[in-house]
């Protein structure tokens, strides 16, 4: 079997309709152009924005299985230890359970597979030749983003009184915050040596964080569309200092596309 599986030759059938990175970020009613609190239960549309968000977690967690399995496959011992492949491995299993578990919940909201469309942003960044880079930008960078996400979500299902959306969400982000321990646990491993390497992954990271800020969307407010989740993040190997940049780097992307517009 083949290494290093570029995004063109994942598996999908009929009913996926495939856009590029460039399109999701350039479609404002995905990103919120100016949208407050993007999963707001008293907004008119929000049965849609849940669907809309729930799809999104739906090709999220088959891309985040389909890169874990990669990295897990992808490398020599020499490059990556057992243990650590073993890690993968376990991440892999557990985004094959959340992918059945996102699809149930697409029956619960009422979307269907291919309602909207798939960006494969986050398959890309699992394409990275090196592993210490799939680490900082899939399993920090990505699976921080869902720790955020997933907490939203969580806290919306309380305030829907969706007793089934609370559980699920609650039992898959206890996974994530694994994923992400599991991404600082490693990096910090394979990097202990060799600085260099080590800083160059996390500016990797911080460019993929700045992209999924989503213009500023993210925040540490109650009205942030994505909340920035500082406990799960500091259980998960995030450093105080770690989340106070991407939440200043939010600040600032909030500001200047506020002024833009
Ligand atoms: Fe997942
Ligand atoms: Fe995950």
């Amino acid at each position: 079997m083949r290494t290093q599986l570029p995004p063109s030759g994942l598996a999908r059938d009929a009913r996926f309709h495939r856009i590029t990175t460039a399109e999701r970020f350039a479609d404002e009613r995905v990103n919120g152009a100016g949208e407050e609190r993007r999963m707001d239960p008293a907004s008119n549309d929000v049965a849609d924005r849940a669907r809309r968000q729930m799809h999104g977690i739906f090709v999220g967690e088959i891309q985040a299985m389909e890169g874990a399995g990669r990295t897990a496959f992808d490398y020599s011992i020499a490059e990556t230890p057992f243990a650590m492949k073993l890690d993968m491995a376990r991440q892999c299993w557990d985004e094959a359970r959340h992918v059945e578990i996102s699809l149930l919940l697409g029956d619960h909201m009422g979307t269907d597979v291919g309602e909207y469309s798939e960006a494969v942003t986050l398959f890309e960044a699992a394409c990275h030749p090196d592993p210490v880079f799939r680490l900082a930008g899939v399993n920090r960078a990505l699976e921080g983003l869902a720790i955020d996400v997933f907490t939203t979500m969580r806290d919306f299902a309380t305030e829907m009184n969706d007793p089934v959306l609370h559980f699920c969400e609650d039992w898959m982000l206890a996974d994530e915050v694994t994923h992400v321990k599991m991404g600082s646990t490693w990096l910090r491993e394979l990097t202990k040596d060799d600085k260099e390497r080590q800083t160059k992954a996390l500016e990797f990271q911080r460019t993929v964080d700045g992209l999924f800020n989503f213009r500023g969307m993210r925040g540490e407010n109650r009205d942030a569309a994505i909340r920035l989740a500082r406990k799960f993040r500091e259980m998960a190997g995030f450093e105080s200092d770690e989340i106070d940049d991407i939440a200043a780097m939010a600040a600032e992307q909030r500001a200047q596309y506020a002024t833009a517009y």
